[in-house]
């Protein structure tokens, strides 16, 4: 079986995914892009930065995009309860033989970066600068009005390891998985730390690469405002997928490309996740209802188009099984 049991048992705790740093050629179209159609608020603009966050959140950030001359990730984030917790991490890796390294990022604390045995590149911070909430200011709202950063997609060139990795190392716990039938290969997981269907999935693919960051949007009705917006304001090419209801995780979607072609989900009604005896749900691979409920299948870019993670070498996947795609 591929499933084994969560591990409790860690001496830090990680609250939850919390930002994501996405190199951009163009400052300026991605900024509008984020803030204009996606409806992102900008917090602050630096010489070589953009430092934008969610509706809802109090942080400084949730998204960073950074000038670059390549369409490349720079780093993952994820809030920790508290600064010891760094320490505690540091060890830990240490302990795994994983190199950590202290980072300085703009508007945080100490953040103690790393990656996974498989090259995923994560960062780990207790403390960032407060901002105020603009949750009931709702005079601001634009887009699809982003409330908060939900979660990380990526590729990997082996699932089965990354999935041991996120839930016995650094105590993520699963909530739904894809399997293949005959081999009882796991072939995607989702695993959460705060509490809804994931702080972090994982796909079997060529990686390790980004396939996408995640905002999680008050109802459905705001997908379809923002597929209106996006038709109307030059971004019709830019939607890649949706709106639907995804099997997994039973949320309602849409994916879309931003100017680099970093992939963004936006994502709404998921479901409560934190009992601890909570049963992970099995998906069969070449069930059509998994990705999608009502049985349409995503678009071949879906499954192969991913952003790459800076210095880090991409891997053929361990597991070859091809996926339903859209014809
Ligand atoms: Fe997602």
């Amino acid at each position: 079986m591929p499933v084994i049991a969560n591990n409790f048992d860690l001496p830090f705790n990680i609250i939850r995914c919390s930002y994501g740093i996405l190199g951009v050629k163009d400052l300026d179209a991605s900024k509008k892009f984020y803030t204009e159609a996606i409806g992102l608020i900008e917090t602050e603009t630096t010489a070589d930065a953009a430092y934008l966050r969610c509706l809802e959140e109090r942080q400084h950030h949730s998204f960073v995009l950074q000038k670059s001359d390549e369409a490349i990730v720079y780093g993952l984030g994820f809030k920790v309860s508290k600064e010891a917790d760094l320490d505690a991490l540091k060890k830990h890796f240490k302990k795994l033989d994983l190199p950590t390294r202290w980072v300085k990022r703009y508007a945080q604390g100490r953040t103690l970066a790393t990656h996974t045995p498989h090259g995923i590149p994560l960062e780990f911070y207790f403390e960032m600068n407060k901002e105020p909430r603009i949750l009931q200011k709702y005079g601001l709202y634009r887009g699809c009005s982003p409330q908060r950063f939900d979660h990380i997609n990526c590729f990997t060139y082996d699932l089965q390891g990354s999935y041991e990795f996120f839930t016995q190392e650094l105590g993520f716990k699963l909530t739904e998985y894809t399997a293949s039938e005959d081999k009882d290969e796991m072939l995607a997981c989702w695993m959460h730390r705060k509490g809804t269907v994931h702080d972090m999935a994982l796909t079997n693919g060529f990686g390790p690469r980004l396939h996408h960051l995640a905002v999680f949007v008050p109802n459905a009705l705001d997908i379809i405002h923002l597929c209106d917006v996006m038709a109307t304001t030059g971004y019709v090419d830019n939607i890649e997928r949706g709106p639907g209801r995804h099997g997994i995780s039973n949320a309602f979607f849409l994916y879309v490309l931003d100017p680099d072609g970093h992939r963004l989900e936006i994502y709404t009604s998921d479901y409560l996740t934190v009992d601890p005896d909570l049963e992970p749900i099995r998906w069969n691979f070449l069930d059509k209802q998994r990705q999608t409920l009502w049985g349409a299948p995503a678009p071949r870019s879906w499954f192969e188009h991913g952003t790459a993670f800076e210095g880090v070498e991409i891997q053929e996947p361990y597991l070859k099984n091809q996926p339903i795609i859209a014809k």
